[in-house]
């Protein structure tokens, strides 16, 4: 099942919105560790399995919502990926389609949103990897035009990340943090739709190791902690007991206008999707408070839009029981009054004439 969307055309996403929040002045090197020893910025996370930890993510990661962008509509995020990582954040999203012969990170078609070519995308990933010794990263991509995973291989090796590529053992049991940081094998990289290589074994299948809950939300009561892909497990809790990594979609979608079916990634109301808050309808720390019970296992991944919006980090910390012990990490950033003025963009969307069905 698939949100159907009219056409939010090129031509309507290249119209300047007007957003105002603070720019973005987190510093890399700010981001390092300075303690001794701490493994995904805390000691106390060390000695913990790969998948005895929540890695907070950011959905969509590569399509921003900021100057690059006009601020664009379709953007997930405010913040870029190097700037992601920075904040704490352990797992980055994105979507890649084939144009031109190349993977590149697109949202939804190339015409919509382009970032660039995969590889580059990666190489900046890379040589964030290479400043942080002491981080376990996991990159989840999408294979929206079912490419061959040695293709997907190549831009990992090519973009250098290829080296830190973690390779499960087969026993079905994942190492802790700092023995993949010993190892020096400290990226998890998952592909969907991809078939394994023997020349790339660290580029897994993403549904062979994981199951997300629904991804389509356009309400705040909509979160629930079903498994909604792969289609084979009857409930969250059997996709558990069978090994399966649980992964929380947290990410809300609204309606603009009324009854074109055009949706775009819900700013209005982020500072509930993204609350702490285990009592709040929508609220990220209810969500995975209600799966973590329902699964009996702290969800391993969550991804959110607008990560810093919350702040989304608040909840992994307090599922992980980090708290204050967090260390060398940039402040989540505040953005100020965020508001978007779409009466230009109504107007295109009114006009605009093609239809065809996206898929986010
Ligand atoms: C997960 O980590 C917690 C905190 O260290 C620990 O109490 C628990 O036994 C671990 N669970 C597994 C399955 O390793
Ligand atoms: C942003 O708007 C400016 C001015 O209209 C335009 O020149 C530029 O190409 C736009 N950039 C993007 C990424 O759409
Ligand atoms: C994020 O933006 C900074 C500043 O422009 C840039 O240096 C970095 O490479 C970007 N990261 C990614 C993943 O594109
Ligand atoms: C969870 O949400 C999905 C998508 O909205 C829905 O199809 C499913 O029935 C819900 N599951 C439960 C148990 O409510």
């Amino acid at each position: 099942m698939h949100i159907s969307i009219a056409t939010w055309a090129a031509a309507l996403l290249a119209l300047p919105t007007t957003i105002t929040h603070a720019a973005a002045t987190p510093s890399r090197l700010a981001a390092r560790q300075s303690g001794s020893v701490a493994c995904n910025n805390s000691p106390e996370l060390c000695s913990r399995r790969y998948n005895n930890v929540t890695h907070l993510g950011a959905h969509n990661s590569a399509f921003l919502r900021d100057e690059s962008t006009n601020d664009s509509i379709a953007g997930n995020q405010f913040f870029n990926a190097t700037v992601a990582l920075d904040s704490g954040l352990r797992l980055l999203q994105a979507q890649v389609h084939l144009e031109d012969g190349g993977l590149r990170l697109c949202h939804s078609s190339c015409s919509l949103l382009d970032a660039g070519p995969l590889q580059d995308w990666l190489k900046a990933v890379n040589f964030w990897m290479d400043e942080n010794p002491n981080e376990v990263v996991t990159v989840l991509l999408v294979n929206s035009d079912s490419q061959p995973v040695d293709s997907f291989g190549a831009a990992f090796d090519g973009s250098g990340l290829g080296k830190y590529g973690y390779t499960p053992d087969g026993t079905g049991s994942w190492p802790t943090l700092a023995k993949m940081i010993n190892d020096g094998k400290r990226l998890v990289s998952f592909v969907t739709n991809i078939q394994p290589s023997t020349q790339y074994p660290y580029v897994l299948d993403e549904f062979t190791y994981i199951f997300e809950t629904p991804f389509e939300v356009t309400s705040p009561a909509g979160f629930n902690c079903t498994a909604d892909r792969p289609a084979k497990f009857d409930s969250g809790s059997a996709a558990v007991a069978a090994g399966m990594l649980p992964f929380l979609n947290h990410f809300l979608y609204q309606e603009i206008g009324s009854g074109f079916g055009i949706y775009i990634p819900n700013e209005k109301d982020v500072a509930t999707t993204n609350s702490p808050s285990t009592s709040t309808a929508g609220a990220l720390g209810r969500h995975a408070a209600e799966c973590k019970t329902e699964w009996g296992q702290q969800p391993v991944f969550m991804l959110v839009d607008f990560f810093d919006q919350g702040p989304a980090i608040d909840t992994a910390d307090s599922l992980n029981g980090i708290g204050q012990s967090a260390t060398g990490r940039d402040e989540p950033i505040a953005v100020a009054g965020a508001v978007v003025k779409r009466g230009s963009a109504m107007v295109a969307l009114a006009m605009s004439v093609m239809a065809c069905s996206l898929l986010f």
